[in-house]
């Protein structure tokens, strides 16, 4: 099927990665002159951001060897990037693999992959290879930049081909990468995490904490801006404790200062921030910033601090109250949203109750709630004591009307006031609107045309609609 090559294959990445690249796409090419027709690919996004942004490197990939990216499951290459933080994270992919194997069924050229977070774990493997024979490839988080390479090796090799590696290697810079929007992107500054939340599996699977240089991180940024991107997101489990193993440390606050610097950058945002790492530098710095959005991400997962020490998330319910005071001093009008896990093993009534209370004093504009997930590895999953569903759902309820009218009247204090919004899209449901949001990250709904997406319009705020508001451009 291929040309001969040379054996001449560069030894240092990324440029073994490239040779494998064009490699490919010569095979690609000669694929789609039989078939006349073009050759697509899909990614399917599983997770968090961080697998977002993975999945933007898989498809650039993809796009370098030839294939046509589409959001159909009906490609000729279809690759799963997964998340396995929940249980219910991982059932969902099995469903969705067991149907890709009617449309192998029917396309026999199909190549199946699947990698991300979930393949870092070794049953999980080991279910794939045993009932789900259909799939071509399977990797991890560590290797995502040699799919190239992975792909020939199912090629040449007629097999199917697994390597997950158990533990992270330096980065690799300098790959393709597909961007979903051209006015905004994800811009990783960190991988990993060492925190080890004792109910957490993201430090198994995504290995240790490592830190990227200052200058790929502003050499990145710098080329998003002359592509026009006005909005970066910095993405890493723990962006507070940026910089620390660096060979020259930087804090993150400085790594913010400099970013600011960058022309045609319009905002910064990012996430997540862990509560125990955030230094009143990083408050200072927000407080002086014209760029960074006045949004902070702040996990609580639990507002006892008796169930705070069982997670090993070194702070405590007076200490966070005091962190969000002091942001609130800095940046009167920050938005505050949160991560609240309910039903973490030994969680009493009065322990849900501190949970309520920080709800109720804090007053986030959005919180995520989550049912606690036994993961297997971690060490809560073999605590004692772990709670009854119908205790869990119970107070899982109570949490979400309280997080819902909460959020309803801290939203609402903008009402009547005309902000910067950026506009990402026009309105899913109604098409003579467009929709964007505002520094604080709500959303906003408003009169407008497709000319305006990417571009920041200063918008009336007439009607608040609990988690949303609708408006008109001045
Ligand atoms: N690094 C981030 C969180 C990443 S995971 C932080 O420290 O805040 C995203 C969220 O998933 C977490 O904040 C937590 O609320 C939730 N989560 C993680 N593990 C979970 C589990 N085992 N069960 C339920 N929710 C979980
Ligand atoms: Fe998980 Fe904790 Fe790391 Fe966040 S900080 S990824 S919750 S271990
Ligand atoms: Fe899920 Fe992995 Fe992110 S487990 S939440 S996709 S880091």
């Amino acid at each position: 099927m291929y040309k001969t090559y040379t054996p001449q294959i560069p030894a240092s990445e990324p440029q073994r990665q490239y040779y494998l690249m064009e490699k490919l796409k010569a095979g690609l090419e000669e694929r789609e002159r039989q078939l006349g027709r073009p050759l697509t690919a899909c990614v399917v996004t599983f997770g968090c951001q961080m697998n977002a942004r993975d999945s933007e490197k898989l498809a650039g990939i993809l796009e370098q060897i030839g294939y046509r990216l589409t959001e159909s499951e009906d490609a000729d290459f279809v690759i799963f990037n997964t998340c396995t933080v929940r249980e219910n994270a991982n059932l969902r992919v099995y469903g969705r693999l067991g149907q890709l194997k009617n449309k192998k069924a029917k396309n026999p050229q199909m190549l199946i992959a699947i990698c991300g977070c979930m393949m870092q774990e070794e049953k999980e493997v080991e279910k794939i290879r045993s009932s789900f024979r259909h799939v071509d490839l399977i990797f991890g988080t560590h290797n995502i930049y040699r799919l190239a390479e992975l792909i020939d090796q199912r090629i040449s090799s007629g097999k199917t081909v697994v390597d997950v590696w158990d533990k992270e290697k330096g980065i690799v810079e300098d790959l393709p990468s597909e961007r979903k929007y051209f006015f905004k992107s994800g811009v990783n500054i960190m991988f990993g995490c060492n925190n080890f939340c004792s109910y957490c599996i993201v430090p198994y699977v995504r290995g240790r904490e490592r830190s990227r240089e200052p200058k790929d991180i502003i050499r990145e940024i710098e080329r998003d801006a002359a592509d026009g991107v006005v909005e970066v997101m910095l993405l890493g489990q723990n962006v507070n404790s940026y910089g620390k193993t660096l060979d020259q440390p930087l804090t993150f606050a400085q790594l913010l200062q400099q970013i600011e610097q960058i022309d045609g950058i319009e905002r910064i945002r990012f996430m997540t921030s862990h509560p125990k790492d955030l230094s009143q530098e990083l408050i200072d710095t927000m407080a002086g910033s014209k760029k960074i959005c006045p949004h902070m991400h702040l996990p609580l997962q639990s507002g006892s601090s008796r169930i705070l020490k069982m997670m090993n998330r070194h702070y405590t319910k007076e200490s966070y109250l005091d962190l969000v005071r002091r942001l609130r001093n800095a940046c009167p009008d920050i938005s505050i949203t949160t991560d609240i896990i309910v039903g973490f093993p030994g969680e009493t009534e009065e322990d849900f109750q501190e949970t309520l209370e920080v709800v109720d004093r804090v007053g986030y504009d959005s919180a995520y709630t989550f049912i606690y997930s036994p993961r297997s590895g971690t060490p809560a999953a073999s605590y004692e004591d772990q709670i009854p569903d119908d205790v869990v759902h119970d107070r899982f309820d109570r949490l979400l009307a309280l997080v819902q009218k909460k959020s309803a009247q801290a939203v609402s204090r903008f009402a009547g006031q005309t902000l910067p919004v950026l506009v990402e899209s026009i309105n899913d449901h109604d098409p003579s609107l467009v929709t964007g949001r505002l520094g604080s990250n709500i959303l906003v709904h408003f009169p407008g045309k497709a000319s305006m997406i990417g571009k920041i319009v200063n918008v009336h705020l007439q009607e608040c609609k609990g988690f949303y508001y609708l408006g008109t451009a001045e």
